[in-house]
């Protein structure tokens, strides 16, 4: 593969593979600030980034077991204790949060396109540093009560919960499918 390509060539890593060190306060900046390069139109910039590490993940826990015990009453007690470990499995979370504003002229569906591109880019940006990292949603990210527990106001929504550390193992790289069988040529 081309050099210029080789960090563009990205794969997820496991969150429960994604150990100690995160990136740093600075490199989180970097990464966050590629973050920001997203195409946007109406330069809206339409998203905010929320960490979460240390001791705040054993409080999002909480948050994710409450919030899955109001969803599902009858829930066993299996299922809880996987929700209560999913915010540990990682050193440090993104939260990517879509802010929606209100405008004639750029729809809603441009700005979570943007709020997306941007979380790609977080991943994009942390392999190239070398950490691992996987984008990760589930009923958590559309639940109101995490949603306002995280502080988000109503013209917002999360796009993911992005877990960041350094790779445990050797992930091999996904076998994409060749692109030959997306691509046609209209005229
Ligand atoms: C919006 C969005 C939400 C996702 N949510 C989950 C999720 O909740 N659980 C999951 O296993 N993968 C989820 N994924 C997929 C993973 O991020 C990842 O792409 C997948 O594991 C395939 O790995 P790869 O990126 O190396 O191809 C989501 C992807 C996107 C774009």
């Amino acid at each position: 593969m081309n050099a210029a390509l080789k960090h563009l060539n990205r794969f997820s890593t496991p969150a429960k593979a994604l150990n100690d060190p995160a990136p740093d306060d600075a490199q989180l900046a970097e990464i966050l600030q590629v973050a920001m390069s997203a195409p946007d139109h109406g330069r809206l910039y339409p998203y905010r980034f929320i960490t979460i590490r240390g001791d705040a993940r054993y409080r999002l826990s909480e948050i994710f077991v409450q919030a899955t015990r109001q969803r599902e009453p009858d829930v066993d007690a299996a299922y809880l204790a996987k929700q209560r470990e999913k915010p540990l499995r990682s050193p440090l979370i993104v939260v990517v949060v879509a802010s929606l504003v209100e405008s004639e002229k750029i729809p809603e569906i441009e700005q979570m396109l943007s709020a997306g591109a941007a979380a790609h880019n977080v991943l994009l940006a942390s392999n190239a540093l070398g950490y691992g990292s996987i984008w990760l949603t589930g009923a958590n990210a559309y639940d109101d009560y995490v949603r306002s527990k995280l502080g988000l106001a109503e013209n917002e929504r999360i796009v993911g919960f992005i877990f960041l550390g350094t790779p445990q193992l050797d992930i091999p790289p996904r076998k994409l499918p060749p692109v030959e069988d997306y691509l046609s040529n209209w005229e």
